[in-house]
């Protein structure tokens, strides 16, 4: 018998710990079915895993349905709000849990814009404006779905005329997990003109979904500037310094220490509902800091990270009680925050903001992080 030499073994003994070392990090998507739609369609949830994270999507809304994390002293908990089952998701028009909205996130002013010298109506579901992109947006539509390594990547069509907007429009975003973050990239392409915003509506808790909340968190917004709006939560076209105000959020603050304060903006939207000018560079590709949030109590740490101009940052304030979410919990006034990566509310009315734009033969890119760290 021959004695296999020591560099023979070394090398097998390498092999083995790579390939090892390969199967842990290679991460497991698995794809069940979640529940059906009123007139039958079959909604999918692919489940991510990860050493340390664990996340689920689901193809109705393309949604973030659960986040798993865990907090200084490894016990996981999930950190965003939504219902355990389909049905509760349908019905709900109001929160956009853990969504992609879409085709123009956050606010169009009475519900109309101009492009190309043409006028676009578009269904006001907000007062006399247009929110999320109208009656029937990206968050309630059932989009396909298939697995990617260490994700799950979601299409969309909206054809020409949907909810008011010009051009055929393929959306697709893709959520891929790595051992601490979970990373949402959006593609979008059109066969004519149009204008397009989307974001990610998750409602997150760093404490867990349904445990208390989000007033104690310690956020951070790197903006010196935010876009302040009217009483109807439109931007008045301005950009105003944070200096001096309850937005400045430049040195990290808790979320509770200033919402009470006798400010007008604070007054119109019953908190936090504001969307912040991020310090970019400009190129539209690199990311950035978005936003940080610490929970005291359990040392959970998100940053957040994005390649847009904007974050809306919203106190989950039109949250009032009468939710029951997942495991029954009632999710009260400031039960979660989001922190939705955005080009600023109104864009297509305000020519002074960055274009949201998006023309045939051009590819939309963008990409958001949310990674997640603990502090002892
Ligand atoms: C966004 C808006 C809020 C509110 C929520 C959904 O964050 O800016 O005003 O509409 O969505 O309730």
């Amino acid at each position: 018998m021959h004695r296999i030499s020591r560099k023979a073994f070394a090398y097998i003994c390498l092999l083995c710990i790579i390939g090892f070392q390969g199967l842990c990090m290679q991460g497991e998507v698995t794809k069940s079915v979640f529940g059906a739609m009123p007139y039958g369609t079959e909604i999918y949830i692919f489940t991510l895993k990860e050493s340390t994270l664990k996340a689920r999507v689901m193809t109705y809304g393309a949604r973030l349905v659960s986040l798993e994390v865990p907090d200084r002293n490894g016990k996981m908990a999930d950190v965003v709000l939504g219902y355990d089952s389909l049905t509760p998701y349908t019905t709900d028009s109001k929160t956009y849990f853990g969504a992609i909205v879409g085709r123009y996130a956050n606010r169009i002013g009475h519900g109309t814009f101009v492009l190309d010298g043409k006028r676009y109506d578009l269904p006001k579901n907000d007062g006399d404006n247009t929110l999320h992109g109208g009656t029937v947006g990206f968050d309630k539509r059932v989009w396909t779905a298939h697995e990617i390594p260490h994700g799950v990547e979601l299409t969309l069509i909206s054809n020409n005329g949907d909810q008011g907007f010009p051009g055929t429009l393929t959306a697709r975003v893709r959520y891929t997990l790595s051992a601490h973050a979970l990373k949402i990239e959006y593609f979008a392409t059109t066969d004519a003109n149009t204008v397009l915003n989307l974001t990610n509506h998750s409602y997150f808790n760093l404490a867990g979904e349904g445990q208390g909340n989000i007033l104690n968190d310690v956020l951070t917004i790197p903006a010196e500037r935010y876009t302040p709006v009217n009483a109807g939560l439109i931007p008045t076209g301005q950009l105003t310094s944070v200096a001096g105000t309850p937005f400045d959020f430049r040195t990290p603050m808790p979320v509770g220490k200033r919402i009470d304060e006798d400010n007008e903006q604070l007054h119109f939207a019953k908190g936090y509902d504001e969307n912040f000018v991020l310090n970019h560079r400009g190129d539209g590709q690199a990311l950035h800091d978005a936003a940080r949030v610490l929970s005291p109590q359990t040392g959970r740490v998100l940053v957040v990270k994005t390649t847009q101009p904007g974050v809306q940052f919203y106190s989950g304030n039109f949250l009032d009680g009468t939710i029951h979410g997942k495991h029954g919990h009632v999710y009260a006034k400031h039960a979660a925050l989001c922190l939705e990566t955005q080009h600023f509310p109104d864009s297509p009315n305000q020519p002074q903001f960055p274009s949201t734009e998006l023309k045939p033969g051009q590819a939309f890119h963008s990409i958001t992080e949310y990674i997640f760290s603990t502090e002892r």
